[in-house]
């Protein structure tokens, strides 16, 4: 059986490399999800240029000349409902959504973060767990909710960390995991797949149990 893709629109301030992921593992006609809009809060954001190349729709929608965040947020809903959007995934989207946006999107909107939540909230997290001297840090991809970087964990990737870790070669390999979980996230999400009670989402878990991930004598 097949069912129809979801109507995907992805949200940016920045860079775009888990816009990017997302919009290549949507190449894939067997892919749940279809990448149908990208939105920046900046009008300058380099991801939009990768976005228009690959035909999709774009759109900045520049918080700066809007009065406050609720003006902003009904112009983002306008278009989200123009373009029949389903499912919202935030990627580096650097704007605080108000408890009105993420309301209209309840279960539809999601997150990728960097670090393993609920660590590491906020920003500079490479640098704040370096400076911690944790062993393992991560990502999350999460569901929304009206409160920074909070929200039923779909997914998450560890990495170890290394002596020779700075903030950005730790960045690095973390960045190389959200692009891989985001992607199976929404798809999760796009196939309906997932129960969520309270915090936690049920997934099915996976078929073989995975290796746990000791540092530094992982083996
Ligand atoms: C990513 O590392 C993402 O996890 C982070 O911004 C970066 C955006 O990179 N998001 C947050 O910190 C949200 N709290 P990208 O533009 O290359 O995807």
């Amino acid at each position: 059986m097949t069912t129809r893709r979801k109507r995907t629109a992805i949200l940016i301030s920045g860079r775009g490399s888990n816009m990017r992921a997302l919009i290549e593992s949507a190449r894939d006609p067997s892919y749940p999800a279809e990448i149908v809009l990208v939105l920046s809060n900046r009008p300058g954001a380099a991801g939009l240029g990768f976005a228009a190349e690959n035909h999709i729709a774009c759109a900045v929608i520049d918080h700066k000349i809007y009065a406050g965040r609720d003006e902003f947020e009904r112009s983002l809903q306008v278009l989200l409902e123009l373009h029949r959007i389903e499912l919202i995934c935030l990627a580096g989207f650097m704007r605080m959504l108000t408890p009105w946006f993420v309301g209209q999107w309840q279960g539809r909107l999601l997150n990728v973060h960097p670090a393993l939540l609920p660590a590491y909230r906020g920003l500079n997290t490479h640098a704040r767990a370096l400076a911690d001297g944790v062993k393992i840090h991560g990502c999350t991809v999460h569901f929304v909710v009206p409160a920074m970087d909070e929200g039923p964990i779909i997914a998450q990737a560890a990495v170890p960390v290394l002596d020779s870790d700075t903030p950005d070669s730790l960045a690095a390999r973390v960045l190389a995991e959200e692009h891989v979980i985001y992607s199976a996230a929404l798809a999760s999400v796009a196939e309906g797949r997932l129960r969520v009670e309270g915090n936690r989402v049920y997934c099915g878990g996976p078929a073989a149990l995975p290796a746990p991930l000791r540092v530094p004598f992982n083996g």
